[in-house]
């Protein structure tokens, strides 16, 4: 995410230029990699699903311990005020908590509060009719059900991902999935039920979303998942803010289903739009 030009972002009480946006060497987040983050999409001038992201934001920051400056009504204000500052009324906004400037670099400090906006790319039509392939990698994130700022395993695992041609790489433990480095994992079983890993995972807005979805018509709900019941599910996709729904038609070397994006995915996909534009 490079800076952009003529944009502002809002850091401790003020709009700055994001060029002149920065944090001290200090800041437990470059120390210790130390902090929590919160990502949404603005579409339309419009923050979608703010009141679900600003309670995981608020509910990260008091797991690590780190207090946010602003209510939840000031810190609302401040992204109307940042998107109006900006102009860009379709855009993603990213909010940033640091563990502060620590005197001896590990205590937790007084927190930055930065909040961006950033041009937003969401996947294209050639992506959503081909499907993608990704490959399996044993780990668990830390404190998963925070979204806090790290991600060295899944940065570290990139280039392992690019050898093998895979768009991304799904985690598991003593042969259970649970997420992507970025996203949320759903399979379609044989009875055609939409399942998504109960537990280590981060509670995605999307998957949340798609949660609600149960019923209308498929039955979608949260499961224990098997590496096994993901290579031989019938669909098999990935869910984020960024990426909304992504088919995948490979998970390591087997195929998924008809080794095409499904159905079911492509219905719920349907429904996700919808749902955006409500
Ligand atoms: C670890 C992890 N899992 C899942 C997700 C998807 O969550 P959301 O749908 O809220 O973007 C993210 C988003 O960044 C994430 O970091």
């Amino acid at each position: 995410m490079r800076p952009s030009n003529n944009m502002y972002s809002y850091f401790n009480n003020e709009f700055l230029p994001i060029e002149q946006t920065f944090v001290h060497i200090s800041d437990l987040a470059t120390q210790r990699g130390y902090g929590i983050f919160d990502f949404f999409k603005v579409v339309n001038g419009k923050p979608l699903f703010i009141k679900e992201y600003l309670d995981r934001f608020y509910y990260s920051a008091d797991t690590m311990r780190l207090p946010v400056s602003l209510t939840r009504t000031e810190l609302k204000e401040v992204i109307t005020q940042l998107i109006n500052r900006n102009g860009q009324a379709d855009a993603g906004i990213k909010m940033i908590l640091t563990g502060g400037y620590s005197p001896d670099g590990y205590e937790i400090a007084k927190p930055n509060l930065i909040v961006s906006q950033h041009p937003l790319t969401l996947p294209g039509p050639a992506v959503l009719e081909k499907g993608i392939k990704v490959i399996t990698y044993e780990y668990v994130r830390d404190i998963p059900h925070v979204k806090t700022i790290n991600y060295i395993m899944g940065i570290w695992l990139q280039q392992k991902v690019k050898e093998h041609q895979a768009a991304d790489v799904l985690y598991h433990m003593n042969g259970q999935v649970s997420e992507f480095p970025r996203c949320n994992i759903f399979i379609v079983n044989g009875q055609n039920e939409v399942l998504t890993p109960a537990s280590r995972v981060l509670h995605g807005i999307t998957r949340k979303n798609i949660l609600k979805l149960s019923g209308k018509p498929f039955v979608v709900r949260e499961a224990e998942v098997g590496l096994e019941d993901v290579y031989a599910a019938n669909e098999v996709f990935l869910t984020s803010t960024t990426k909304r729904i992504l088919p995948i038609i490979q998970v390591d070397d087997k195929v998924i289903g008809s080794g095409k994006p499904g159905p079911v995915s492509l219905a719920i996909l349907d429904k996700m739009l919808e749902m955006e534009l409500e």
